[in-house]
């Protein structure tokens, strides 16, 4: 069968099919048109321009992901769309999309939600034996769920407060990196680690964002304000402008410092999950899954701890129609339709 799956939650526009033969899914486009050029003029996502960028994009965008993909759009057997959590306008767009082209082409449609998709993003790739643990590491999330399936998610653990990737993209951009400086961060925490390991520099000492409770929950604001701190004091020390980009090396130091309390923070409850629930298999996905630190970080923990370490490649990372048109086929195989009165949700946790 042929699946399409939207995407509109944040700040890209995504569209994909994915071809289902005996149960394996190939993903046959992958489109994406992203905002991010528009909003790193303001420093972050400003959610109504998203909407309307959205609105620009999305019929360009799913043309494209049928037509890369070879087929016509009645070839279709069903559509999928993420219906939160994220921005409700971003939302909203893809949503009133979605109905209207599973309305006029007469095709079962099916409300998806974003973490699930986030995870479905490494199924897509593996196979993986359930229940797993999954940790998803975004821009707007990071939690740990106990998967029993690919639809049946449990929040065990989760931020109270900043998601990573949000403590990520501030700290760059205090540190006068573009948004999203996620990425950005990753190079400058590996050139940080190298100063460190020939003994140049030495790591700043930064609060761990694990919460030190028998819960397996985490709090990245402290980090977020101890590193942003720094970094002014640093500025005023040496005479900065909050403009100007500090120097490479301090930035390096900084980046590691931060990366390496993160990954290690990350771990410490993900490895307390793993002891809890007696967990096999660990999935990573989200944004922040892109991060090659924690990528290693963890992989280095399930190998130590004897479990299976799965994580999808770079481009199913970050927010992408593939993950979409994957979670919708798991949905709709368990009999998820939507109709049309669907619509967006903002905020919810897994089970929206
Ligand atoms: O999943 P995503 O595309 O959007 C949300 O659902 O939030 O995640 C975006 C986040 C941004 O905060 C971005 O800076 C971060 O993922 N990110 C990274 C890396 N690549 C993207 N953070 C750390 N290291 C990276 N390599
Ligand atoms: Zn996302």
């Amino acid at each position: 069968m042929y699946i399409l799956g939207i995407e509109s939650s944040c700040d890209e526009t995504a569209a994909s099919v994915i071809k289902e033969e005996n149960g394996a899914l190939t993903v046959l486009s992958d489109s994406v048109a992203t905002q991010i050029k528009t909003h790193a003029l303001y420093g972050g996502v400003v959610p109504e321009i998203a909407s309307r960028e959205h609105i620009k994009a999305v019929s360009y965008v799913v043309s494209d992901a049928v037509k890369q993909a070879d087929i016509q759009l009645s070839d279709l057997d069903v559509i999928g769309v993420t219906y939160g959590p994220g921005l409700i306008g971003s939302l909203l767009v893809g949503v009133s999309y979605a109905k209207s082209l599973a309305a006029s082409l007469g095709k079962p449609l099916v409300n998806v939600n974003h973490i699930k998709a986030h995870a479905a993003a490494s199924y897509i790739e593996n196979k993986v034996d359930f229940p797993c643990i999954a940790m998803i590491v975004s821009g707007g999330h990071t939690s740990i769920y106990q998967a029993q399936s690919p639809v049946e998610y449990i929040e065990v653990g989760s931020t109270r407060d900043d998601a990573a990737g949000e403590a990520f993209d501030k700290v760059a951009r205090v540190m006068g990196l573009c948004y999203p400086g996620g990425k950005e961060m990753d190079k400058l925490a590996a050139e940080g680690y190298k100063l460190i390991k020939n003994g140049s520099r030495e790591f700043i000492h930064l609060p761990t964002p694990s919460i030190n409770d028998e819960t397996l929950d985490y709090s990245f604001s402290g980090l977020k304000t101890a590193t942003v701190n720094y970094i002014h004091n640093y500025r005023q020390k040496q005479n900065i402008p909050d403009k100007d980009l500090i120097p490479e090396e301090e930035s390096a130091i900084i980046a590691a410092s931060f990366t390496k309390v993160i990954t290690e923070g990350i771990c410490v409850k993900l490895s307390e999950a793993i002891k809890r629930y007696g967990a096999k298999t660990i999935v990573l996905a989200g944004g922040v899954a892109a991060n090659s630190h924690l990528r290693a970080a963890i992989s280095s923990t399930c190998d130590n701890m004897g479990v299976q370490f799965v994580v999808p490649s770079l481009k199913f990372c970050g927010d992408n129609g593939a993950m979409v048109a994957a979670q919708t086929y798991f949905e709709y195989i368990n009999g998820v339709r939507a109709d049309s009165f669907l619509n967006a949700y903002a905020t919810g946790n897994i089970s929206v």
